[in-house]
């Protein structure tokens, strides 16, 4: 079923990149609800090589923070919650309970690197739907150091940051007009 204008509203035509903030707390089951519904975006072979990690305390954003690049910083501390969205480059040894794990990646770090950057992404995509699905805002980021980030939040595994994605409830306020984009025949064909 097509949804209807307003859920096409909140999901797309009225959605935007947000980098202020309301001062309203978004709760701990409200970040648990995000993961569980991106992860049921599709990956390949359900690899699922995404890891969220909720940067939501003072003292975590205290961690971020010197990675930041400077004009992601004061927007970020101000958030309420920022998921650094990472994957997992053994994610085919990682598997989700109940299924296998994925053959033809062993000695393929390249392609378990090209998987993870396809399917790690996709599913931060879904985050930021479900973030607008749930009536939230977000604000991804690739201004950051991720080899900075990668030691401070994931030294010793397998996991590497990707991009992050501030969450909350965006004050319109500041938002400039939206850039443009691409007329159809500009960016599209159908052959
Ligand atoms: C992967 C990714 C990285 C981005 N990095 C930054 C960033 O470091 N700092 C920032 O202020 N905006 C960043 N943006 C925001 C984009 O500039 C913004 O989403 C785009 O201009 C579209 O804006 P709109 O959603 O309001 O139409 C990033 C967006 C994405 C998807």
């Amino acid at each position: 079923m097509r949804l209807d204008d307003a859920g096409l509203q909140q999901l797309f035509l009225a959605a935007r990149t947000h980098r202020a903030w309301l001062p309203r707390e978004v709760p701990d089951a409200t970040l648990r609800e995000l993961v569980t519904l991106a992860q049921l975006g599709p990956t390949a072979n359900n690899g699922l090589p995404a890891r969220f990690l909720w940067v939501k305390s003072k003292a975590a954003k205290e961690r971020l923070f010197p990675h930041l690049s400077e004009g992601n910083r004061d927007k970020t501390m101000k958030a309420p919650a920022t998921a650094i969205i990472g994957y997992d480059l053994e994610f085919f040894t990682h598997p989700p309970q109940g299924q296998g794990p994925l053959a033809g990646f062993a000695d393929k770090p390249d392609a378990a690197l090209v998987y993870c950057a396809r399917n790690g992404s996709l599913q931060g995509a879904y985050l930021i739907m479900a973030a607008r699905a749930l009536g939230l805002d977000a604000g991804p980021m690739s201004g950051f150091n991720n080899a900075g980030v990668d030691g401070e939040f994931f030294a010793g595994t397998s996991v590497r940051s990707n991009f992050l994605c501030n969450v909350g409830y965006g004050d319109p306020a500041p938002l400039r007009p939206r850039g443009p984009r691409f007329a159809f025949e500009e960016a599209a064909q159908i052959l």
